[in-house]
């Protein structure tokens, strides 16, 4: 039976994946975890998920549970603290991967990740530069790793974002205060993505690899405005969510202290990178936010009503 080995089946691209994964009969799903008697550790293995302790820093760890598999995902946490930790990552699960005889690997990547430069506030020394500058390494690992089949995806904006506990970064005033900073205009459209998405193109491009291979794609569920996420917010909150757009001044005072506003800058243009068109014409249903909401109600009960 085709077996895939999950990066991060406890978080959220890992976990969209695995459920996907489930459903799909014929398919089998393996990872590891750092702590398998978590809870989340131990929900997936109730699910059917084969779970090994192990850790995306231990080789050894990664042999035994990669042992069998014909497919690998990899997603790998972004560690702002260390960022020379993805790219070792990557390459210990392609190496491992490799020899344990995987046909297919799909890495998630991010949005322009191959185009950086296009970017009107591009700014190479910045620090979400460098974390997307290990994201273009990896992509080039996978490239020329040489396994039979790869695919690169690069997701847009998470909706999941707006959930604890990426809202706490995202938007660190949104839950206490209701309100949201932002460096960009009103009119920019984000491409945001319903994570479970990312799970039903995983599943369809490890289920027909010949169709994925060597393709190198954005994903966007729907593009959004910044005020029609928090409209949305505030119908389901109750609460009003007020937007603060930043002035330029504010911009060019905070942009050498505050190291996420250089990130944030790169989504003034980041609709540019992404063709919905091409996007459906996989022909793989995609989620909307609207419908996102209600069908996670019971983390947005947890981020907001606590
Ligand atoms: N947020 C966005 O809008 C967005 C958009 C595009 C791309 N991305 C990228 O998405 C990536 C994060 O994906 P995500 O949100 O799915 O992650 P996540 O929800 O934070 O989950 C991280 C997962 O990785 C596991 N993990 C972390 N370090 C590990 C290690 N050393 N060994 C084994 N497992 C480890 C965690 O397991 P445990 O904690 O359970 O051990 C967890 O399952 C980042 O690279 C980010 O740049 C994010």
């Amino acid at each position: 039976m085709p077996t895939i080995f999950v990066c991060g089946a406890t978080g959220t691209q890992g976990g969209a994946l695995v459920s996907n994964i489930l459903k799909s009969p014929g398919l089998k799903a393996h990872a590891v975890a750092r702590d398998p008697s978590s809870e989340a550790s131990e929900a997936l293995k109730a699910r059917g998920v084969t779970i090994f302790k192990g850790d995306f820093n231990d080789e050894d760890s990664l042999r035994v549970a990669i042992q069998g598999c014909t497919g690998l995902f990899i997603n790998l946490a972004l560690d702002l603290t260390d960022l020379t930790q993805e790219v070792a990552q990557a390459k210990r699960l392609l190496s491992v991967g490799k020899k344990a005889g995987v046909e297919h690997v799909i890495y998630s990547s991010g949005i322009s990740v191959d185009q950086l430069e296009r970017h009107r506030h591009w700014d190479p020394s910045s620090l979400i530069a460098r974390a997307l500058l290990n994201k273009r390494e990896i992509e080039h690992e996978v490239r020329t790793a040489g396994f039979k089949y790869y695919t690169i995806i690069r997701p847009g904006n998470f909706m999941t974002n707006v959930l604890t506990p990426l809202v706490n970064m995202q938007y660190p005033e949104l839950v206490e205060k209701a309100e949201v900073t932002t460096p960009l205009a009103p009119d920019v459209l984000f491409p945001m993505v319903d994570t479970d998405d990312i799970g039903k193109f995983g599943v369809a491009a490890f289920q027909d690899p010949e169709r994925f291979n060597a393709k190198e794609f954005e994903i966007a569920s729907e593009l959004m405005r910044l005020q029609d996420v928090m409209k949305a917010i505030s119908k389901v909150t109750g609460r009003d969510v007020k937007i603060n757009y930043m002035s330029q001044e504010e911009i060019d005072n905070q942009i050498s202290t505050n190291p996420l506003l250089a990130g944030q800058l790169l989504f003034s243009d980041i609709v540019e990178f992404v063709d919905m068109d091409s996007v459906r014409a996989w022909g793989i249903p995609l989620g909307t936010f609207e419908d996102f909401l209600p069908r996670e109600r019971e983390r947005v009960a947890q981020t907001y009503f606590r």
